[in-house]
């Protein structure tokens, strides 16, 4: 068993580190206080591949592996966990399951843009009251001609206001449950498909998350990915790779919360010495420390599963679970070692307490996480 990085892992993490150290962490700040999709950032990211990091440099990504797309997540994160969460979404979410599943005219017309980050994509799988229920899908999709006629609504889209493209996923029969979900690419702009709200949120300010309605919206039948009723394993097996990047990006925020609490417990000096000195300080950083490092070894070896094509279920939701509970419990910890600055915005421990949280959330909350590592241990 090796626990090195290769060297183009090592490289590529030492690329997107000098990234994010000089062009992601100074706006972090910004974008979380002023609620601004960082746009500029989000180019300059595409030029350098992250936006398709495991994507194949013919549909234009950057020909890495999983790990180097966890890697770069976690480095991103680090810095700036809305920045993370915008790069997860588009690389996992929507450019994985094109290149899986997309027929090679949908590549050619929406992967490769998507990879080289002159498109941005969105998933649209959770609806009003089909959240941790994917298969209870109530926007149906009715054939018609050369088209499908999507009505429904999607809730808590991530990306959607900036997306120039939505992978949505809706029913052709609500009875069939997982065996009637299909999955379509709809093009901003389709008349019938409209942003209806964007959600204030408690952190990840600089991402939208928005309700989504179809009403009538007529998709060419080209759209479908993969084939009708396919839709549901389509999401899961999305999701298997979308939890890799939200385990990374909850690894980058316990990092941050490292950071700043080694920095600010060697600055800060109470009872005329560095509050590092007690014991108290000490313990918490080391647990911050060795939760951390045990997130990021399950969220590596999930990722090199994926590279190596086996069946990562299991495996992306323990990453996904631990993680971000890692995460939460790091940035609360790096708040007390803050004291009253921790509480203030004028310090980052808030914003990463803020934005850990949701990472037990999103991509499916630590219950489903805990059921589909019970069920994988008890029913395979
Ligand atoms: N890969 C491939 N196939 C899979 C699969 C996977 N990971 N998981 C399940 N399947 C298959 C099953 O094998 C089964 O196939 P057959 O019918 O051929 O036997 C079929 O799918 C149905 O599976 P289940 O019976 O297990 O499905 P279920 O209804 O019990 O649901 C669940 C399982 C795990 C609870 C699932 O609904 C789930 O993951 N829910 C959470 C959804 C979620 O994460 N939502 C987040 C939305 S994304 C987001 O947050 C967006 C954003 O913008 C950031």
């Amino acid at each position: 068993m090796k626990f090195e990085l290769t060297q183009e892992q090592h490289l590529f993490r030492e690329m997107v580190r000098d990234f994010a150290a000089k062009e992601v962490a100074p706006l972090a700040q910004r974008v979380d206080e002023e609620g601004i999709f960082p746009n500029r950032t989000i180019m300059k990211m595409g030029e350098l591949g992250l936006m398709g990091v495991a994507i194949p440099a013919d549909y234009g990504g950057a020909g890495g592996d999983n790990v180097c797309y966890a890697i770069a997540v976690e480095e991103i994160a680090r810095a700036c966990a809305s920045t993370s969460v915008i790069m997860s979404v588009n690389n996992s979410l929507v450019a994985d399951p094109l290149y899986k599943f997309g027929t090679e005219a949908q590549k050619q017309k929406y992967l490769s843009p998507l990879a080289s980050g002159k498109m941005l994509g969105a998933f649209a799988l959770s609806e009003p009251s089909a959240g941790s229920d994917a298969a209870g899908q109530q926007t149906t999709a009715r054939r018609d001609g050369d088209a499908f006629v999507l009505n429904g609504t999607k809730n808590f889209i991530t990306n959607a206001r900036e997306a120039d493209i939505v992978l949505v996923f809706a029913t052709v029969d609500r009875h069939l449950r997982s065996k009637g979900v299909c999955a379509f690419i709809v093009e901003k702009g389709t008349p019938g498909f409209t942003i209806t709200k964007v959600e204030k949120k408690l952190g990840i300010k600089g991402t939208s998350c928005c309700q989504l309605l179809f009403e009538h919206c007529r998709v060419p039948a080209d759209n479908l990915v993969g084939e009708v009723g396919k839709g549901f394993k389509i999401a899961m097996a999305t999701l298997d790779s979308g939890r890799i990047g939200i385990a990374a990006q909850a690894v980058g925020i316990a990092q941050a919360a490292l950071d700043i609490s080694l920095s600010y417990a060697t600055e800060r000096v109470a009872f005329d010495k560095p509050i590092a000195s007690f014991q108290a300080i000490q313990w918490m950083i080391a647990d911050i420390a060795h939760q951390t490092e045990a997130a990021r070894l399950l969220t590596y070896r999930a990722a090199w599963l994926k590279d190596r094509g086996v069946r990562h279920t299991k495996e992306s939701a323990m990453a996904k679970l631990f993680a971000s509970e890692t995460a939460s419990r790091a940035a609360t910890k790096a708040l007390q070692i803050h004291g009253g600055y921790g509480y203030i915005y004028d310090f980052p421990a808030q914003r990463l307490f803020r934005d850990a949280r949701v990472t037990e959330i999103y991509e499916g909350t630590s219950e489903i996480q805990r059921l589909v590592i019970a069920q994988h241990l008890l029913l395979s």
